[in-house]
């Protein structure tokens, strides 16, 4: 059946308010593309200061600048885009039926559930995109995770107390550094790619096959995964979660590579599920003082035992980095980067002045957790072990 949600566009770009988040959902580019669509837009006033687009720049595009909060605003909004969620208080001014778009944080989020109930609110989640060929200029995963993975490898450069390149000088023969990276998908082959242009040794550990020959294209040598019966699956292109078996057998083959390693990247996640520990205090213990892990990984449980959210830690010399928000220091462009993404994702179904999200299309249906209130994604309300 073809359900569709017939809208009026007024478009409105809300101030982000998550603590640490410097991005924003539109730029004037995207704007002016929102514009020639047929929409009518607010903004609210600074949401693009700390991404480096200004007001004006935004007034200039076309888009009314609004208070943050305006209240007329959030009610007559008919589409909302933003990074993350707005919290629940701000979700209550939308009126019935308007539809939320970002990046939501749908795993077993009670909270956006209720909010997009009470308000019978229709929302896509672009985690949930589909990893598909058509998908790819709509995937704001990648496009962030590409940014985490490049300026992980730059915070572990500058927390190095060596060069990552060789180098020779008057002084004697330097050796490059070691690096090895844990998850070999978009952010790890990012570090991957980064770290040797930065001259680094690269070592890639993953447990999807298919990784190898990309790993080694990019001039890293790849860690087979070891040898036990029960290796983890795959699905949809994505691993799925490896048995505490497989992992303890990873540790241990991993264990090497890392006391000989300056830099562990952190880059391994199984959607939606904890991610998996692979660098336990015994390999910390390992490591060279002096060397620095950067976990990515840190807010779905962490790769490495020890790191914090948003901390640096320093244990027995070695730097552990909890880097959960990574690419908000790159935030002017993230945003660019994410905003074209929305853009790709919702310019094919405006059509008329209207905004039709057509059901039976395979990347809405992948994404719209919910149609006017009604949950549609299990994510949502499942409970599982994130966090
Ligand atoms: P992710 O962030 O979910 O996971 C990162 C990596 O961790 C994955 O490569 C995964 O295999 C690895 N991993 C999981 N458990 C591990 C363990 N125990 N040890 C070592 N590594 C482990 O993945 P991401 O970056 O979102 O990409 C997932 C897949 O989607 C990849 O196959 C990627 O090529 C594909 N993809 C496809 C796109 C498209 O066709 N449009 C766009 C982007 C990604």
């Amino acid at each position: 059946m073809v359900e569709r949600v017939l809208i009026l566009i007024k478009l409105l770009i809300p101030l982000e308010s998550a603590t640490g988040e410097t991005r924003v959902a539109a730029t004037p580019e995207t704007i002016k593309k929102f514009v020639s669509l047929g929409c009518d837009i607010s903004i609210e006033q600074n949401a693009g200061i700390r991404a480096g687009f200004s007001n004006e720049a935004y007034r200039s595009a076309g888009a009314e600048i609004v208070e943050q909060g305006d209240v007329t605003s959030w009610n007559k909004a008919d589409l909302l885009i933003c990074v993350q969620a707005p919290p629940p208080e701000s979700l209550s001014r939308l009126k019935s039926g308007a539809v939320l778009m970002g990046l939501l944080s749908p795993y077993r989020n009670k909270a956006l559930a209720s909010s997009i109930h009470s308000r019978k609110l229709s929302s896509i989640a672009l985690e949930l995109l589909p990893r598909i060929s058509r998908a790819q200029s709509a995937d704001a995963l990648s496009s962030q995770a590409n940014i985490a993975g490049y300026k992980a490898v730059l915070v572990a450069a500058a927390a190095l107390d060596r060069y990552f390149p060789m180098l020779m000088t008057a002084a004697g023969t330097v050796q490059p550094a070691r690096v090895v990276v844990l998850g070999a998908g978009v952010a790890g082959l990012q570090a991957v790619a980064t770290a040797k242009r930065l001259g680094a040794v690269v070592y890639v550990s993953d447990i999807r096959p298919a990784v190898k020959e990309q790993v080694e294209s990019l001039g890293a040598r790849f860690i087979d995964p070891p040898e036990i019966e029960d290796k983890p699956a795959e699905q949809g292109g994505y691993a799925k979660q490896a048995s505490e078996a497989f992992l303890a057998a990873q540790r241990n083959q991993l264990a090497e590579q890392l006391s000989e390693a300056d830099v562990a990247i952190c880059t391994a996640q199984v959607p939606g599920k904890k991610a998996p520990r692979l660098i336990s205090e015994w390999m910390l213990d390992g490591m060279r003082p002096g060397s620095v892990v950067v976990d990515l990984a840190v807010a779905q449980g962490g790769n490495c035992a020890e790191t914090q959210p948003g901390k640096t830690v320093n244990r027995k010399g070695v730097q552990l980095i909890g880097a959960s928000d990574l690419p908000c220091t790159v935030p002017n462009h993230a945003s660019a980067l994410y905003s074209k993404n929305l853009v790709a994702l919702i310019e094919p179904f405006i059509k008329n002045d209207q905004l039709e999200l057509n059901t039976d299309d395979e990347l809405i249906a992948g994404c719209l957790i919910s149609q006017n209130g009604e949950i549609l994604s299990e994510d949502l309300n499942n409970t599982g072990d994130v966090n």
